[in-house]
């Protein structure tokens, strides 16, 4: 059987008193692939940064990778929904993505991590880019970069907050390929807004609306999205759908 890499049992956030995250029970195991989605406030930034040590709950207990938060954030690469950055600054595309495989103050990159970023860089296929200048990249690239940043560290558990938010249609399907081969390296867990792209690749969706709606096979979890969403929605679930929204009522 495979190891259960993310365990939160009974987990509650409030902000200001209000519950954000309600009665939260989350298994991620080793090689799954899981989209988590539902409307825009309903708390998926806040789930993760919960898995990541970065919150702390209210109430219940997580594990990562069998300890806490902040030990078992060694082996998660992080892509956050918005990264402020200086589109001045004289980084380089090969210096920000050996960041990831940063260590400490005063403690430099070995030749390993220098590997590592390369091998990252290609895998996102921004290889050619090593060299250009941080700020001279198009939305999309950029993306890949801050994604190869993530994988750089070799993390057994990959979570993306809406990673395809400035990446075009066609761009999206090679990416969704590229994340089916990562998956046999690592588990990976994103959010995302592409109900209809997301429902062809991953194998589980779970619904997030301050409740964890649904997680397991994505066939019985389509059926569910109504009632996160509150509003009809019509999914063709092989191939791209033609409509994924119906007018609300
Ligand atoms: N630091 C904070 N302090 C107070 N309230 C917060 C804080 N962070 C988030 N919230 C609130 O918690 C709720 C959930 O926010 P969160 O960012 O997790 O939603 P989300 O599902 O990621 O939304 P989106 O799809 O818009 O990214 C929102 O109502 C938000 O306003
Ligand atoms: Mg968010």
């Amino acid at each position: 059987m495979s190891k259960e890499i993310v365990c939160l049992k009974n987990v509650y956030v409030y902000f200001n008193k209000l519950p954000v995250l309600e009665n939260i029970n989350l298994s991620i195991k080793e090689n799954d692939f899981l989209a988590i989605i539902g409307p825009n406030g309903g708390g998926k930034t806040t789930l993760l940064k919960v898995i990541l040590g970065l919150i702390k709950p209210d109430k219940g207990e997580v594990k990562i990778f069998g300890k806490n938060p902040k030990e078992g954030r060694k082996l998660i690469g992080y892509l956050p929904q918005y990264t402020i950055f200086d589109p001045g600054f004289p980084a380089s595309v090969f210096d920000v993505v050996v960041m990831g495989r940063y260590k400490g103050m005063f403690k430099g990159y070995s030749k390993k991590d220098k590997e590592e970023a390369l091998d990252a860089l290609k895998t996102m296929g921004m290889l050619e880019f090593k060299d250009r200048q941080i700020g001279k990249l198009s939305g999309g690239q950029l993306q890949r970069v801050f994604i190869a940043r993530a994988i750089a560290r070799k993390p057994k558990l990959l979570l993306l907050d809406e990673p395809t938010a400035s990446i075009d249609p066609e761009m999206q399907k090679s990416f969704y390929e590229l994340l089916s081969k990562l998956k046999e390296k690592m588990a990976i867990c994103l959010v995302t807004h592409d109900i209809g792209v997301v429902s062809v690749y991953v194998e589980e969706i779970a619904c997030l609306n301050r409740r964890l709606f649904y997680h397991g096979p994505k066939e019985a979890g389509l059926k569910k999205l109504e009632d996160v969403y509150q509003c009809p929605i019509e999914l063709i679930a092989h191939g791209v759908p033609h409509r994924v929204l119906r007018k609300h009522k």
